[in-house]
């Protein structure tokens, strides 16, 4: 089976850029760039689309075992290669946790089943999310866990991330942190400042983040351990995380497409749909946040797809779950940032693509002998975002109905057609 995806600009970042061919044969990357002319079994069409390596979102949540209703893993991987990623690295707050070999060789097996993205699983940091004895790291990583989280919540105790940094150290992964200062966030529902007090709700400062990021940086500081910093949502946590590059400390950072996009604003009429933890935050924020992302502060986007029902949505705003789902708008959202001249094209690709990646320890790049993970992105493509017809099981977008530019028009995993968008 040879397939030859013909005459797009190939963006390889660090690698490639042209415009050319790229060949695939038998699951594998033949050659990419020259112009081909063998015969082949399936030739597309990639004229005035961008040919990238396969997009790997490193933090979304697919709710299987346990949460079902929300999200499967099946769903969950429909939704990724809808939206352009052929990995993804999937949270362990589950029921039961992913804090042992049995659940992380079930998420491997249901993936596996569904063929279609390819899904990583991260583990906990602690048995049960509970912050009181740490999961078993080794049988942990010999299953096929790739990095530790105890995201949905942070890890309380300083003693406990600091055992957790320096056992992940022995391992050489990341211990990704969800990084919030329960006490200070209280009761809050989201940003602390004038919106919240116009609508009476209770307010999360960004101190309750940043305090969070600044301790888990002194923690990989003193340990030597790789930090991986979750949602970045603050300009306080960015000047922290900066300083910390500067210093030459082992930090990695993400944010998502929500933070760059959205403010508190979007809050403003009780939407639980922008309920989401840590908070939409301030325009300034906003602002630092995409400074960052062009600066290089925060090395990748990443979606926090937290799928939720109508169930724990369509309830008062106090009471709603926290999260949206992301797989299937991200890219767009993503590419406003090059319409916006915030960032080059190739860095917007590499946050997507090579650099998560290298974070996670994740295969990644267009390169002959190398497994075909391909995304072909047709970045002129306008259409609507229909909640409805997501792939994903849940509808807590609060991108629905509007019109975005640039879409993922084929996805293949492995040298097989996982996705094509339907005709414009
Ligand atoms: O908004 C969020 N949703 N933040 C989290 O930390 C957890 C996530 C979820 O699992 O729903
Ligand atoms: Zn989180
Ligand atoms: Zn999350």
């Amino acid at each position: 089976m040879r397939i030859r995806i013909s005459g797009g600009r190939i963006i390889d970042p660090g690698r490639i850029d042209t415009v050319g061919d790229v060949v695939v044969e038998n699951g594998k990357i033949r050659s990419v760039g020259p112009p081909d002319s063998e015969a082949a079994d399936q030739v597309i069409d990639a004229r005035n689309c961008l040919v990238v390596p396969g997009l790997i979102d490193v933090h979304v949540h697919l709710r299987e075992p346990g949460h079902e209703y929300k999200e499967t893993i099946a769903s969950g991987a429909a939704a990724a290669v809808a939206g352009g990623f052929t990995a993804v690295c999937a949270m362990p707050n589950t029921n039961p946790v992913n804090d042992n070999a049995q659940v992380t060789r079930f998420i491997l097996d249901r993936a596996r089943a569904a063929g279609l993205a390819r899904v990583y699983p991260v583990a906990s940091i602690t048995r049960g999310l509970k912050g009181e004895q740490l999961s078993e790291f080794a049988e942990l990583k010999e299953a096929g866990a790739v990095a530790f989280s105890d995201d949905g919540r942070p890890v309380v105790g300083s003693r406990m991330m600091r055992r957790a940094m320096e056992y992940a150290r022995g391992f050489d992964m990341p211990i990704v942190s969800h990084c919030e200062e329960l006490d200070l966030a209280g009761d809050g529902v989201m940003n602390e400042g004038v919106v919240a007090t116009r609508l009476g709700l209770a307010g999360i400062p960004n101190a309750a983040e940043s305090i969070m990021v600044m301790r888990d940086i002194a923690l990989a500081e003193l340990t030597g351990a790789r930090l991986h910093v979750c949602h970045v949502s603050c300009a306080e946590s960015i000047a922290a995380i900066r300083a910390a590059k500067d210093r030459g400390v082992r930090v990695t950072a993400e944010t998502a497409p929500h933070y760059f996009t959205l403010t508190e604003e979007a809050v403003a009429e009780y939407d639980t749909r922008a309920k989401m933890n840590p908070p939409l935050r301030t325009a300034a924020d906003r602002q630092a946040v995409r400074q960052a992302l062009a600066d290089g502060t925060l090395d990748a986007i990443a979606t926090d797809h937290a799928p939720h029902s109508i169930l724990e949505k369509e309830v008062e705003f106090d009471q709603a779950a926290n999260g949206i789902i992301g797989l299937e708008t991200a890219l767009p959202l993503s590419l406003r940032l090059v319409a916006d001249g915030v960032l080059p094209l190739t860095d917007l690709i590499a946050k997507l693509t090579v650099t998560p990646a290298r974070v996670f320890g994740l295969p990644c790049g267009l390169i002959p002998g190398g497994a075909a993970d391909i995304t072909v992105i047709d970045p002129q493509r306008t259409w609507t975002v229909d909640a409805e017809r997501f792939a994903s099981l849940s509808r807590n977008c609060p991108f629905d109905g509007w019109p975005v530019t640039g879409r993922a028009v084929l996805t293949m995993v492995d040298g097989r057609i996982v996705y094509e968008a339907p005709e414009a």
